[in-house]
């Protein structure tokens, strides 16, 4: 993609823009030693921002940001090291350059005062075509301060906890080299966007966070994530309704739920998840492997074309896992035995030393290393409709 061939021009005249981008950045705390030539950078220090690990600087990160994205030539807004405490903070575009840089190199803290995230969430950036996060730098969620108030496992209705990084309608995205950790909600989600990929994002929070997912993707086309490790208290990857063309490769996942799609049928409305490509992953010590789930009162919603490939899995409790009947809060009141779930073609290529069996149109799978339900398809009847290729 655009961005991440500019990265490399970028990289081999390293030199040259480090000077250049100095004499931009002068006075700061902060050098982006990789800004273009001709990109303005645009450093939060500059818009007033204290690095002190306690003043909340959201409206210099926005100053700075309105400032980034209205240039009208190539900009690049600088996060320097040191540690930022902030609040919630929207990123608006359109932006009049494109694409718009954000290069993270220090260390971002949420402001842990609950009530300031009306929107649940941290960090939205919306409405940009041309966006590329990176730098090295961290996103910490402060989720420790507030996780023991989740009721998710008891409320349905519950409220949803703040995302540390969202991206709403971003089309033509390179997020990479980032680390988010201890998300208050999900770590990083993205809502209708296009074209977009993931790269080296590192994801931590404790096994025992609530709701934590790693990276969660509604209704985006064309998505690769790509050399992530993911550990984290939910789902490594979590993909719902409207999600099409993903490719997932060499993720390491461990702890957490595994790489799942759902829950779908939630909603009457839901489009179906086409084309899921799973690749080369590597899963310990997860409760899931892969995991398709439903809810069991919703309208159908299909899942169309679900693969995955060299997926090693370690330690894991439900290596493949296909529930129609997910209903965690156990509030359920029509629990449907044939759930909203279409699984329309479910491929799973397998490695041969995992002992794979296919006997009268069910699977028996038996991993080497892992749990005593290796394949569980529950409350479905359309099983048979599962091609095995091995
Ligand atoms: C991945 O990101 C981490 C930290 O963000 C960095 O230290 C590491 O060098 C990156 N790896 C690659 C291959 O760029
Ligand atoms: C996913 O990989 C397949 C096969 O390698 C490729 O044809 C497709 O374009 C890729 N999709 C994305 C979104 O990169
Ligand atoms: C599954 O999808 C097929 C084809 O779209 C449809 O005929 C069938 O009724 C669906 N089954 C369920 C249980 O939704």
């Amino acid at each position: 993609m655009a961005a991440a061939s500019g990265t490399m021009i970028v990289v081999q005249n390293l030199l040259l823009l480090a000077l250049i981008s100095c004499a931009f950045a002068e006075g700061s705390r902060g050098r982006s030693l990789l800004a273009a030539p001709s990109e303005t950078v645009f450093d939060v220090t500059k818009y007033g921002a204290e690095a002190d690990g306690e003043t909340d600087n959201y409206e210099q990160f926005i100053k700075a940001w309105v400032a980034a994205c209205h240039s009208k030539t190539p900009a690049r807004l600088l996060i320097p090291k040191g540690e930022f405490v902030v609040g919630a903070v929207v990123f608006q575009g359109p932006c009049s350059n494109s694409p718009i840089v954000v290069e993270v190199q220090g260390n971002v803290k949420a402001q842990s005062d609950f009530t300031e995230y009306p929107n649940a969430e941290w960090f939205a950036f919306e409405d940009i075509d041309g966006l590329h996060v990176m730098g090295h730098g961290s996103f910490n969620g402060q989720g420790k301060e507030v996780w023991q108030y989740n009721d998710c496992h008891k409320n349905k209705k519950c409220q949803m906890f703040p995302t540390s990084l969202k991206f709403t309608q971003v089309n033509n995205a390179l997020v990479e080299d980032i680390h988010t950790i201890d998300s208050m909600g999900f770590h990083v989600s993205a809502v209708k966007c296009n074209t977009f990929t993931f790269r080296n994002v590192t994801v931590t929070a404790p096994q025992t966070s609530p709701n934590t997912d790693g990276i969660h993707l509604s209704r985006c086309n064309d998505v690769t994530i790509t050399d992530c490790v993911i550990g984290t208290g939910d789902d490594c990857i979590s993909m719902v309704r409207g999600v099409n063309n993903v490719n997932i490769s060499k993720i390491t996942c461990g702890p957490g739920h595994g790489i799942s799609v759902g829950s779908l049928g939630k909603y009457d409305d839901e489009e179906d998840v086409k084309n899921v490509f799973i690749k080369s992953c590597s899963l310990t010590g997860t409760t899931n492997g892969i995991r398709i789930k439903t809810w069991p009162e919703g309208l159908p919603t299909k899942v169309v074309t679900l693969r995955a490939e060299d997926i090693v899995m370690n330690n894991v409790e439900n290596p493949i896992i296909i529930d129609q009947g997910y209903c965690p809060s156990h509030s359920c009141k029509n629990k449907k035995v044939f759930g909203a779930n279409n699984v329309s073609k479910l491929l799973l290529r397998i490695p041969p030393h995992k002992h794979l069996d296919v006997m009268h149109g069910t699977i028996s799978y038996i991993p080497t290393n892992s749990g005593s339900n290796p394949v569980q398809i529950m409350q479905s009847q359309v099983h048979h409709k599962i091609v095995l290729l091995h």
